[in-house]
C-alpha cells in the first residue's frame, strides 16, 4: 500500500488522475491537493505534509502554465514550475520516495523536422520553458527517484484549453483564423492520466525510474488541423481558415515543431498509445455527459 500525495490537483491532469484512480485503484491512498491545501513554493509545508502522512510517491501536477503570462512573470514562474518541484524532490529524496513529474515539449526550440527523443538538445525560447527546465534539472540534480514525463498540447474536459475554446469559438463564429505554421500533436490528459497509473503501478521496477519519457497521443496535426476536427466532430459549421503565427503577435515565440518520438515510453511501459483523434472524440464525448 502507497500514500500518494497529487499536488495541483484541481487542473486539468489532476483531474483527470482523480477519475482514472477513483475507477480504478483501491489499494492505494491518495491525498489529492492544490495550492489551497499545499503550496509547492513552500518548502517547510511540502516537506511537513510528506513526513505527517507518510508520503511515498508524489505526481506532480502543479505548474504555472500561461505561457504568455509568465514573460512578464518570470519570478512567480520559476517559483512554481522551479522552486517547486525541488522542493517535492529533496522532501522525496529525504523519504526514500518516488516523484513523478510532468514537463512540457516547451524545452525544445522546434528547430527539428525529425521527432524529438529524450536525448536530444534542450533549448527553450521562453520564461516557461526556460523554469520547467530548471524544474526538471533540480529534481535530476536532488537525488530523489524520479519519473520526468514531457507531454505537449495537453487538454481535457477540465480546465481552460484549446479544445474547449474551439468548442466555443466555433458555436459563436462563422469564420476562424487557426495557425497552420506550428505542428505537433495533442495529448489527451486522460490519456497521460492512465500512464501516470500504469507507472504507480509498475513503481518497484526499477527500470522504470530516473528517466526522462515523452508522451503525447499518437499521430502530427497543426493547431489548423486540429480545429478543423473539432469543428467536424462537434457539427459546427463555421469556416476555419489556415493562417501563419506572425498574424497573431505575441511576446513569446512558440515552438514550430513540437513532435515527439515516444519509443521510449511504449517499450518501456508496453503500453500503446491512442490517435490524438480517437482521443478527442474520447474527450468530445467525456464533455457532452
Ligand atoms: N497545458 C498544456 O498545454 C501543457 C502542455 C505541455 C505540458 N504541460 C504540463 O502538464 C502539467 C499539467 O498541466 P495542466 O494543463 O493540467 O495544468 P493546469 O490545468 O494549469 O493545472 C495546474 C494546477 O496547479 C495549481 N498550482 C499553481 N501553483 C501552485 C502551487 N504553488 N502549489 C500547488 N498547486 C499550484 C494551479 O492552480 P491555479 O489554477 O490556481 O494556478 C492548477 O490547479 C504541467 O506540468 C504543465 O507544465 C501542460
Amino acid at each position: 500500500m502507497h500514500n500518494i500525495l497529487i499536488t495541483g490537483s484541481n487542473g486539468q491532469l489532476g483531474n483527470e488522475l482523480r477519475l482514472v484512480v477513483g475507477e480504478n485503484d483501491k489499494i492505494n491512498k491518495y491525498y489529492f491537493t492544490d495550492v489551497d491545501e499545499l503550496d509547492i513554493t513552500n518548502k517547510k509545508d511540502v516537506s511537513e505534509f510528506i513526513v505527517a502522512n507518510n508520503i511515498d510517491i508524489v505526481v506532480n501536477c502543479a505548474a504555472y502554465t500561461n505561457v504568455d503570462k509568465a514573460e512578464d512573470d518570470k519570478e512567480r514562474a520559476d517559483l512554481i514550475n522551479h522552486i517547486g518541484p525541488k522542493n517535492l524532490a529533496e522532501a522525496c529524496r529525504d523519504k526514500n520516495g518516488l516523484l513523478i513529474h510532468i514537463s512540457t515539449d516547451y524545452v525544445f526550440d522546434g528547430t527539428k523536422n525529425t521527432p524529438y527523443t529524450e536525448t536530444d538538445e534542450t533549448k527553450p525560447l521562453g520564461v516557461y520553458g526556460e523554469t520547467k527546465l530548471r524544474g526538471e534539472n533540480a529534481i535530476i540534480n536532488s537525488g530523489c527517484d524520479y519519473v520526468i514525463i514531457r507531454t505537449s498540447w495537453l487538454y481535457s474536459s477540465f480546465g481552460h484549453n484549446f479544445l474547449k475554446t474551439m468548442q466555443r469559438l466555433t458555436a459563436e463564429k462563422e469564420s476562424l483564423n487557426v495557425v497552420f505554421d506550428q505542428v505537433g500533436t495533442p495529448t489527451y490528459a486522460g490519456d497521460l492520466a492512465n500512464v501516470i497509473y500504469t507507472i504507480i503501478q509498475n513503481n518497484n521496477n526499477t527500470d522504470i525510474r530516473n528517466q526522462i519519457y515523452h508522451f503525447s497521443n499518437e499521430g502530427v496535426c497543426s493547431w489548423y488541423d486540429f480545429a478543423v476536427a473539432i469543428n467536424e466532430a462537434l457539427g459546427h459549421n463555421c469556416n476555419i481558415k489556415p493562417c501563419f503565427s506572425s498574424e497573431f503577435p505575441s511576446k513569446v515565440t512558440r515552438p514550430s515543431f513540437s513532435v515527439f518520438n515516444k519509443t521510449k515510453i511504449k517499450s518501456t511501459l508496453s503500453i500503446e498509445i491512442p490517435y490524438w483523434k480517437d482521443s478527442m472524440l474520447t474527450c468530445i464525448e467525456n464533455l457532452n455527459k
